[in-house]
């Protein structure tokens, strides 16, 4: 089965072409990074403007690089959520066109569960499975018993582990996002700023990231009253110690009560070396898989991956019948 999949729930246009959820034809990621940098984060009304300038080249390209035809899709996939309205809707609009236009199927994908599949690109997801999903707008512990099946085993109470990321970033004065330059400088500083580990006590698998990021900017503030130089890499390697020490050993203990067969770690935070590094050991007797660091960040090959599964079990709707009717698969 070939998939002509999009992303565009945030600030990435992405077109994949994937065959049976496992096979990767080809995959466009037109990333918006540099424009929205100059204002320290995504400016939602730039990035739709922007999907809509670039989408109709990102699906050309996708279906040049893959070899094939529109007649050679066999159907179409969509990120329908979460993220910002504006950008979905210049993705959904397009696919709905396109699947309208050639007379494809078509399937609305959950963009969290496009982040889980992204592991089943190149390993094979096994039941059951935890997944921590750590992103820019995600902290989730899923617990799933089979394909598309979820169960939500604890979220953040308020900022997102990436989130979190790009706010310290921005107020040490670095560029964003500040996720990949902060697990950068993290390992070249020292864990000497005794931030605080949040939730860490609490025997629930629900984090919270906010007290940790308010830590940061007071001593930031505090620094700055004195006159005293911040020391960066330092400030960096604190902040990350107290993440990782959290989201490392809530998946621990979630593994352990749920008696889980593998661990998928995935989202744009699974591209993070220090955890990468640190993970397999903390957490011993479990397969623990991640996706490639292509796969982690946003784009659409995950959402292909996830629609082969979502059409095995759901079906698909007849094209341009996307909204509404497609339910997001999440429960808590
Ligand atoms: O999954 P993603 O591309 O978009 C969302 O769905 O949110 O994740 C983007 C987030 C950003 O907050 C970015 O700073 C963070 O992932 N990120 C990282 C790293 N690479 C990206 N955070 C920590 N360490 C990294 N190496
Ligand atoms: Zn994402």
């Amino acid at each position: 089965m070939i998939i002509l999949a999009v992303e565009s729930s945030c600030d990435e246009t992405s077109v994949a072409i994937v065959e049976d959820g496992k096979k990767v034809l080809s995959h466009i990621v037109l990333s918006q990074i540099d424009i929205h940098a100059v204002y320290g984060g995504v400016v939602p009304e730039i990035a739709s403007r922007n999907h809509v300038v670039h989408m109709t080249r990102v699906f050309e390209r996708a279906l040049k690089e893959a070899n094939i035809t529109e007649i050679d899709i066999d159907l179409v996939a969509v990120t329908e959520g979460p993220g910002l309205i504006g950008s979905l809707l210049t993705g959904i609009n397009a696919a709905t066109a396109f699947a309208f236009a050639h007379g494809k199927k078509i399937v609305g994908i959950n963009h969290l569960v496009g982040h889980i599949y992204a592991a089943n690109i190149d390993y094979d997801i096994k039941f059951p499975a935890l997944a921590l999903l750590i992103s820019g707008g995600h902290t989730e512990l899923i617990y799933m018993s089979d394909h598309m099946n979820f169960k939500l085993l604890g979220t953040t109470m308020d900022d997102a582990v990436g989130e979190a990321y790009d706010k310290v970033a921005r107020t040490l004065g670095l560029p964003y996002p500040g996720g990949p330059v902060v697990d950068k400088l993290a390992q070249l500083g020292i864990d000497s700023y005794h931030l605080p580990r949040p939730f860490l006590d609490k025997k629930e698998f629900n984090f919270s990231f906010s007290g940790l990021k308010s830590a940061v900017i007071n001593v930031v503030h505090n620094a700055h009253q004195k006159n005293e130089e911040i020391r960066i890499n330092d400030m960096c390697a604190s902040f990350q110690a107290s993440v990782l020490d959290v989201i490392i050993e809530k998946t621990r203990l979630a593994a352990h009560a749920f008696s889980v067969n593998q661990i998928i770690v995935a989202g744009g935070v699974a591209a993070n070396k220090g955890l990468r590094n640190r993970i397999h050991q903390e957490i011993p007797g479990y397969e623990i898989i991640m996706p490639k660091m292509e796969y982690c960040t946003d784009n659409a090959a995950m959402i292909g991956a996830a629609a082969y599964h979502h059409y095995l079990k759901k079906g698909a709707l007849p094209n341009y019948l996307l909204g509404g009717t497609s339910t997001l698969s999440i429960e808590d």
